[in-house]
């Protein structure tokens, strides 16, 4: 066989091993994926408040349980919301240029209530809480977006443990603490927001 037809016919082996490995792979899945979750499009790099006070909800479920604990306690009052999951806020540790930490910091900023809620997951508050609140340690304090606003925080699961509804809101807490925020209190279950709602009216 000639030289460049083998040169040929190693190139049509080839293509043809790339096309089948390209169609088999689990990275070029895409397409099933997209079919069960959307993909999703990152919110907007700035976000213009409407009010004084945010609520900054923490689940993956837009209109879920946290979502409805939120809207309930805020009832009464204008508010903006902000889904931190809409926000890509990577690791602590991790750079990526398109990072959104600064994004939410700004929204934050704007506000002088920010009322946090979360689901309990694994016997603690969500996994993009955890982040932000990591991140929050590369930054310098005093946090202009942070201090001196007053803090609320709603959580809400299954079935709580009793160390779930100590230590969450203590480490709430701790974060007001050292970001000179106003530590207004936590509640831990839907039906159970009467005393902090009564202090968030007293405090609008
Ligand atoms: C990954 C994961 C872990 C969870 N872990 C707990 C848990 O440890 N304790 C609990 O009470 N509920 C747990 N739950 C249940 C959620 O907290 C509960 O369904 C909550 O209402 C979800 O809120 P959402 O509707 O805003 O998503 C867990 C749910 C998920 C998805």
């Amino acid at each position: 066989m000639k030289k460049t037809s083998l040169k040929k016919l190693s190139l049509l082996v080839l293509g043809t091993a790339v096309l089948f490995c390209a169609g088999c792979s689990p990275f070029s899945s895409a397409a099933t994926n997209t079919a069960s979750a959307p993909v999703q499009q990152p919110a907007a790099n700035t976000v213009q408040l409407k009010t004084k006070v945010l609520f900054i909800n923490a689940s993956r479920n837009r209109e879920g349980n946290t979502e409805k604990m939120g809207e309930r306690f805020l009832s009464g009052i204008d508010h903006d919301t902000l889904f931190l999951n809409d926000y890509k806020i990577y690791q602590l540790g991790q750079h990526f240029p398109d990072d959104q930490m600064a994004t939410v910091l700004n929204a934050m900023e704007q506000a002088d209530t920010i009322v946090i809620g979360t689901p309990v997951y694994w016997h603690t508050m969500s996994g993009p809480l955890k982040t932000f609140i990591d991140r929050l340690y590369e930054l310098d304090r005093p946090l202009k977006a942070l201090a001196g606003k007053k803090l609320y925080f709603l959580m809400q699961g299954a079935a709580p443990s009793k160390e779930t509804l100590q230590h969450t809101p203590f480490i709430l807490s701790r974060v007001a603490s050292q970001y000179d925020m106003k530590y207004m209190g936590a509640a831990t279950a839907p039906d159970n927001m009467a005393d902090l709602q009564s202090v968030l009216r007293q405090n609008q």
